[in-house]
This record gives structure tokens, C-alpha cells and sequence, in this order.
């Protein structure tokens, strides 16, 4: 995300609102990404509506923004805000959690396996079985709180572990660490260890961060549980390099629908209490 960042006398202005990682959640929810606009100050940034950037001059995008489809001052700030909350390095916001749930598997190849925990959304899980195997993706489900059964199913093909916790509908509770270990000590496809995606949708990391567990890439869908804040799901990886393949994004968010659950990750963690108490 640093080639985001303003240039110039636009950088001492970016640093004096830069946050602090030491910060608390809370404090962290009011304050990442949601610095006033670089340009006027203003508290209520612009939504960028645009698909293009005048260039200073040819191959010299200012600010490292070239074309909506990579970049958007908008989507930005919620990729900044989402990215801080969930400890990661970068942050993706797509249009859906679908949209994310999509771009993330095409990570693994015709040949090679994704290892699904036993109970996930039933999108997801149609989309493994019926959309992915028939194209030749080695799709298996498995219980993903038994650590005797995920160490039988990583093999040399196995590319991503993918799981939720708690589950969705059967809010099953999966020990994160302890999957991210299995799958560190396994080698799997492309002589890499598998790359472990946690759907933190229920959880959230108002309540659960999974990266700072072991995890490489945590995802939540901001339909439902985000008390319909409307649509944008966010992954946040630990290491931009295990996705960068999928940074042209197909399905990014619109930047109107990348404003709203900034500005309403402010009161997550109110949001979440309440949602955890009335469980
Ligand atoms: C756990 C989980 N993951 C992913 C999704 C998909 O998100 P979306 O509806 O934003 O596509 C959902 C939707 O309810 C969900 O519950």
C-alpha cells in the first residue's frame, strides 16, 4: 500500500496522521485509514469516483495511482483500515465476500488441492464443490478441529487450507495456531508450505485476528454479521507475496460501497459485544 501514499509536501501531512500500531483496538478502528483528505483537509474524505489519473508524465503515475482497477484513494483508506485491524501487511477490499472468497482460490491450479474445513457458508461451499472439482481442483472437506485428520489430508499437492471459525451454521471452534503450525511443518504444492485462509467473517477482528495466529490471508464478508453495512468483504494478508498474483483486481469494491464500512469500523467493537452477549 506505500505506493498509495502522497509524494511531497503531501507526506509530512500523511505522517502527522499516521497511526500507531501500539495503538488499541478501539483507538486503531476510529483512526486507520480515516485521516483527513490529503488534499483539503477535509474530516469527511471525498469518495474518488473516477477510473483513471492524469499521470505527471508518461509511466509517472502520481502517488502510484494509475487506473481503478489497481488503485482507488477510497478503497485505499478501507484496504489501510482493514489491513491495520487484522495485524496484516495488506489489505484487499472486494465487492463481496464471494468476490474474495473467488479471487483467493484461483491461488490453487487444476491439479493441485485445497483442503476446505467440514462446515463452511454454503456459498463457499458450492463454489469448492461444484464450480472448482469439475474444473479439476482438488477440493476435500475436512474437520478442521482435528488435528489427526489435517495432518492425514496435507499432501504435496495441498496449496490452501481454508477454514472458517467459528463456523457458519455450526459455529464449530477451530484452534487457528495449531492449524497454521501443521500446515507450516508440511511442504506442499509448488514445494511451499500450503497457504492458510481464515474466513473471519463471524469472528471478526473486533474479537479474533488470525494472521498474528499464523495464518497467511483473513477474509470477512461485511454483509450479514456487520449488521448490513452493506457489501465488502476484506482480506488482509500477511505477505504480499503470496497474492500478488490476483492484485489486478477482477472484482474490487465500488468506491461508495468502500466508504461506508470504514467509517462504520469505528463502532465494531461495540457492535461485536453486543452481538457476542445476545449469542
Ligand atoms: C462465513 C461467510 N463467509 C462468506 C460469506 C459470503 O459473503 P457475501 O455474502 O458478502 O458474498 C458469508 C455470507 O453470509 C458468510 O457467512
Amino acid at each position: 500500500m506505500s505506493q498509495a501514499q502522497p509524494e511531497g509536501p503531501g507526506r509530512s501531512f500523511a505522517k502527522r496522521y499516521e497511526v500507531d500500531e501500539g495503538w488499541q483496538l478501539d483507538t486503531l478502528a476510529v483512526h486507520a485509514g480515516q485521516e483527513p483528505d490529503e488534499l483539503t483537509g477535509a474530516v469527511a474524505p471525498p469518495i474518488y469516483q473516477t477510473s483513471t489519473y492524469a499521470q505527471d508524465g508518461v509511466g509517472d503515475p502520481r502517488g502510484g495511482f494509475e487506473y481503478a482497477r489497481t488503485q482507488n484513494p477510497t478503497r485505499a483508506r478501507l484496504e489501510r483500515a482493514v489491513a491495520t485491524l487484522e495485524g496484516a501487511e495488506h489489505g484487499i477490499a472486494f465487492a463481496s465476500g464471494s468476490a474474495a472468497t473467488v479471487t483467493i482460490a484461483e491461488l490453487a491450479a487444476p491439479d493441485e488441492e485445497i483442503l476446505v474445513g467440514d462446515d463452511v457458508y454454503g456459498g463457499t461451499f458450492r463454489y469448492f464443490d461444484k464450480v472448482l472439482r469439475p474444473r479439476g481442483v482438488r477440493i476435500r472437506f475436512v474437520d478442521m478441529t482435528s488435528r489427526d485428520a489435517l495432518t492425514e489430508a496435507l499432501s504435496e499437492r495441498t496449496r490452501l487450507v481454508w477454514f472458517e471459525t467459528p463456523t457458519n451454521p455450526w459455529l464449530k471452534l477451530v484452534d487457528i495456531a495449531r492449524v497454521a503450525e501443521a500446515a507450516r511443518e508440511s511442504s506442499g504444492a509448488r514445494g511451499e508450505h500450503p497457504i492458510v485462509v481464515v474466513d473471519n467473517t463471524f469472528a471478526s477482528p473486533a474479537i479474533q485476528r488470525p494472521i498474528e495466529l499464523g495464518a497467511d490471508i483473513a477474509f470477512h464478508s461485511a454483509t450479514g454479521p456487520c449488521r448490513a453495512r452493506r457489501t465488502t468483504p476484506f482480506p488482509a494478508e500477511r505477505d504480499g507475496r503470496r497474492t500478488r498474483p490476483v492484485r489486478l483486481l477482477p472484482r474490487p469494491a465500488r468506491p461508495p460501497d468502500a466508504r461506508a464500512p470504514g467509517r462504520a469500523a469505528r463502532t465494531e467493537r461495540d457492535g461485536r459485544r453486543e452481538h457476542a452477549g445476545g449469542a
